[in-house]
């Protein structure tokens, strides 16, 4: 703590604070933009926050992206985390399967030692095939416990990037660019000023659900992130924000 006081690390977690209206945040040192293992840092706060709050038995949902893979990266064992089940936070969202929940869910309960269930819904399927999909036994007894978790874990993407990555179909991507959307996390899109313009159908936590889910924590960091997370967390003021200097420092205007 010492050492973060000297980086000014605290000072910044104060500004920022009151810069977004939120009530919790963590800054790390550096920029993931700039240095890889920036994202790792992230990922080890995030861990450090997760044990904290993270009784034995819990069900914690996690979202995709390279900075949920730093976070399922830098997980360990901890007494705290005994019997604790990792699941996805939503179904499939369009990723490259080294970005996709499940992939990051089976890892990150792999290194804490917990347990894991996967989600099994393609990406593109018509009304019907949902419908009866969410039916299967199998299906509906992860989204149950998709439903009944403590914690959500996930990232918070810049819009045009995450549509661009995700291969999101020229219709719907224009949309997204004409509606400015500037964020994306789990799958929704939201303007500068918070609000949805856009939203990926997929089973799973759906933004309504967040209010009543007793920890949430949002890992995003890199300056080339600070608008989406200025847009997004003004959604979700109560959410815990673990982020960069990069970040920070733009968020703030230095
Ligand atoms: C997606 C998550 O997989 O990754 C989103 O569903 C998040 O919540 C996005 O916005 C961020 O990706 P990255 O690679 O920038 O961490």
């Amino acid at each position: 703590d010492l050492m973060r006081e000297a980086l000014g690390l605290k000072e910044l977690e104060a500004a920022l604070k009151e810069r977004l209206r939120v009530g919790r945040v963590v800054v790390v040192a550096g920029d993931s933009d700039r240095f890889p293992w920036v994202k790792k840092e992230m990922g080890r706060a995030c861990v450090a926050r997760m044990k904290e709050r993270l009784q034995p038995g819990d069900v914690v949902a996690v979202a995709g992206g390279t900075t949920m893979a730093a976070v399922a990266e830098m997980m360990t064992p901890d007494p705290q985390l005994s019997g604790v089940l990792f699941v996805p936070a939503r179904g499939g969202l369009g990723e490259d399967v080294e970005n996709q929940a499940n992939t990051i869910c089976a890892k990150m309960a792999e290194k804490a030692a917990g347990r894991y269930r996967l989600l099994h819904v393609p990406d593109q399927l018509s009304d019907e095939a949902y419908a009866s999909l969410v039916e299967e036994p199998a299906v509906k007894e992860v989204l149950e416990l998709i439903q009944s978790c403590r914690m959500v874990v996930h990232g918070i993407g810049e819009a045009v990037t995450m549509a661009k990555r995700r291969r999101t179909p020229p219709s719907e991507m224009e949309n997204i660019i004409a509606r400015h959307a500037v964020a994306e996390a789990f799958g929704y899109y939201f303007n500068e000023q918070g609000d949805v313009v856009h939203k990926v159908k997929t089973v799973g936590i759906q933004l309504e659900h967040l209010p009543h889910v007793e920890h949430v924590i949002a890992v995003a960091g890199g300056a080339s992130k600070a608008k989406a997370i200025r847009a997004y967390m003004k959604r979700a003021p109560h959410s815990l924000l673990v982020t960069d200097e990069g970040a920070a420092k733009a968020l703030v205007g230095e």
